[in-house]
């Protein structure tokens, strides 16, 4: 088999921090992959809440086609290029945010938030530097966002972390309050954490922190990585909470597969930014920036955002049906297409299993399975994607 080949190789030449499943993809289509020896899957991951629009996107392809037929990809930020101009406008637009920063991933985005919350703070006292996180977050894996990351596995043996951080638990608003000093110039948050195992925010804790953060000349920053850009079945978490942050960190989605990541501001957020203080040499690059106004142009068509609450309702009443028959289900929990499923036993082998008979799930933790589909997913794949599933839960004979 092709796979093994792949693998072998992959195993010998890959520095060895992933522990990947024994799975080489090699092509897609609409919210099916297929692997280098040519047997398909339903796709519930696209590339952790990365592949929006699906495979071999005709729109997607068509756009980026155009850019690369320019012979032009990337022309740094000496200059300016039309495609980033537009995505920013779109961003903006859709966000309800004044102006918009580029970077190339979720990790780069955090990092340019706090250098942002930070100089903010800092520029009304020197001391206002502290920021506020969540346990159970995620952030990402450089030194910033893994220091504002709220579980230590991830900072285990990289010490020393950035100074200045304090964790409080998830949707608990007491505690944060309690954390807040007049040191405090930030607090980040997820509106759903994703990693963290599937969990929404209540939408009165977001409101606690936007008056805390009001009440204390604090920024709210919220991490939309993975649950913004039209999962939760708005352009934006926030717009699902109808609780405005001052910055918003989005990536993943934002080029459906090409890299791309960006934080969004607004008011005094949006001007904090000056020349040299932050930048990155591929953030909005001209492929980048038109793979994101093809994914902006349908997070601003309300028939697409109609597909995923139709596509979220599916999903949501099969994994009911799941929870009612399954006893070692939990929990069903999520919003719209970021969904998870809580379970009294280690997922993992059932993971494993459902990619044996042609589904892809991904884990949040040891006990949750996680539910990022392609937002173009129809009933009928979650259909086949739950039938699996099923059967794959109504086999297990180890419990
Ligand atoms: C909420 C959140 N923030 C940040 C990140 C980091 O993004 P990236 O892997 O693109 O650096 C992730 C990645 O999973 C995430 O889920």
């Amino acid at each position: 088999m092709k796979s093994m080949r792949v693998i072998e190789q992959g195993n010998k030449v890959f520095m060895n921090n992933y522990a990947q499943f024994p799975l080489v993809l090699h092509s897609g289509k609409g919210s099916t992959v297929f692997d280098v020896d040519g047997k398909s899957y339903v796709d519930m991951v696209a590339g952790i809440a990365v592949n929006i629009l699906g495979y071999d996107n005709q729109e997607l392809n068509t756009a980026l086609m155009k850019t690369i037929e320019r012979g032009l990809f990337h022309c740094s930020n000496l200059y300016w290029n039309e495609q980033a101009v537009e995505a920013a406008g779109r961003i903006a637009s859709l966000g309800e945010m004044d102006r918009v920063f580029f970077c190339n991933s979720g990790t780069e985005a955090i990092e340019a938030a706090i250098k942002l919350v930070r100089k903010a703070g800092s520029a009304k006292d020197p001391k206002k530097t502290d920021i506020i996180t969540m346990e159970h977050s995620f952030h990402g894996r450089t030194y910033g966002s893994m220091t504002a990351t709220g579980q230590t596995k991830y900072q285990k043996g990289f010490a020393p972390i950035l100074p200045g951080f304090s964790y409080a638990p998830f949707n608990d608003i007491e505690k944060v309050t309690s954390l807040v000093t007049e040191r405090t110039c930030a607090i980040i948050v997820e509106p759903v954490q994703g990693e963290g195992g599937i969990v929404p925010a209540d939408k009165a804790f977001l409101k606690g922190l936007r008056t805390l953060c009001d009440t204390h000349d604090m920024l709210l920053v919220y991490d939309e990585v993975q649950c913004g850009l039209g999962r939760t079945g708005y352009p934006f978490a926030w717009q699902a909470y109808q609780v405005k942050p001052d910055v918003i960190a989005m990536a993943k989605a934002l080029g459906s597969g090409i890299p791309m990541g960006a934080i969004a501001a607004h008011g005094t957020a949006a001007l904090v930014f000056e020349p040299g203080d932050h930048a990155a040499t591929f953030g909005g690059n001209l492929l980048s920036a038109t793979a994101a106004n093809v994914v902006l142009s349908k997070l601003a068509d309300k028939r697409f955002l109609q597909h995923v609450h139709t596509g979220a309702a599916q999903l949501h009443k099969r994994l009911m049906q799941l929870k009612e028959r399954f006893s070692f289900i939990t929990d069903v929990r999520g919003v719209a297409l970021m969904m998870g499923i809580e379970l009294s036993i280690p997922v993992k082998p059932i993971i494993s299993e459902c990619m044996e008979h042609g589904l892809l799930v991904a884990p949040s933790g040891t006990n949750v399975i996680r539910f990022v589909p392609p937002l173009v997913i129809t009933c009928e794949e979650i259909d086949r994607a739950i039938d699996i599933l099923s059967d794959v839960l109504s086999s297990i004979t180890y419990l």
